[in-house]
């Protein structure tokens, strides 16, 4: 068996400034648009967009009912949601994440992609001042319960008046059951699915 040397053990969410960077392109075309996001080791799905990612920007896409004028993606990584959400619908979108070289690595695409978005380094909410129309996220299921259900609570929070909470979980990791918690507080629609992953859709 292979044995599992430190950096193995490494989530994708902690900040190792000892992680050798070895920077990688990753191409992406989506709607009529050619997308190219910067990676590194030490961000989440360094080699190819995550799945449950594009799966959550495609149904935002195809089921939304109205125009967001003000979009927060929490736990931006290189920014696969945010920039592709900013360049589609052309509007500003703000993006935070805890990984300092995800945030690094978002701040180079949104330059690359040429879309109006910032990105900053932020602990869930703590260094977001604004409220928005939509707060999108595929949450980090791996960084425990507690932090999975401050993105989702402390979302609804920062929702302006008939705002919109978008989310992907994996039915594996407990789509259900979180559910369930986030119905008794505000109306949670279950909106598709796809290969176990669930789009949920909460409104305050
Ligand atoms: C499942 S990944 C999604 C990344 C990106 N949105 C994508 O689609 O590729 C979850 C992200 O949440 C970030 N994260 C984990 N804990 C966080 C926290 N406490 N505050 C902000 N971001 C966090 C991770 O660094 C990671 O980039």
């Amino acid at each position: 068996m292979k044995k599992r040397g430190k950096r193995n053990l490494e989530h994708y969410f902690t900040n190792n400034t000892d992680l050798k960077s070895e920077l990688r392109d990753i191409n992406f075309a989506l709607s009529e648009y050619n997308f190219m996001f910067k990676s590194d080791n030490g961000v989440f799905s360094k080699n190819k967009i995550d799945y449950a990612s594009l799966f959550l920007v495609k149904t935002y896409l195809k089921y939304k009912e109205k125009d967001a004028s003000s979009i927060l993606d929490v736990g931006c990584g290189y920014g696969f949601i945010g920039i592709t959400l900013s360049k589609i619908l052309n509007t500003h979108v703000d993006m935070v994440d805890i990984n300092k070289r995800a945030v690094h690595l978002c701040k180079m695409n949104i330059d690359i992609n040429k879309v109006d978005a910032d990105v900053s380094l932020s602990n869930i909410y703590e260094n977001v001042t604004n409220n928005y129309d939509l707060i999108i996220t595929n949450p980090p299921i791996r960084a425990g319960k507690d932090v999975l259900m401050e993105f989702l609570k402390g979302g609804l929070a920062k929702l302006n008046k008939d705002g919109e909470l978008w989310f992907v979980i994996s039915k594996e990791k407990g789509a259900k059951s979180v559910k369930k918690e986030m119905e008794k507080l505000c109306t949670c629609q279950l909106i598709d699915k796809s290969k176990g992953f669930w789009i949920i859709l909460c409104k305050n």
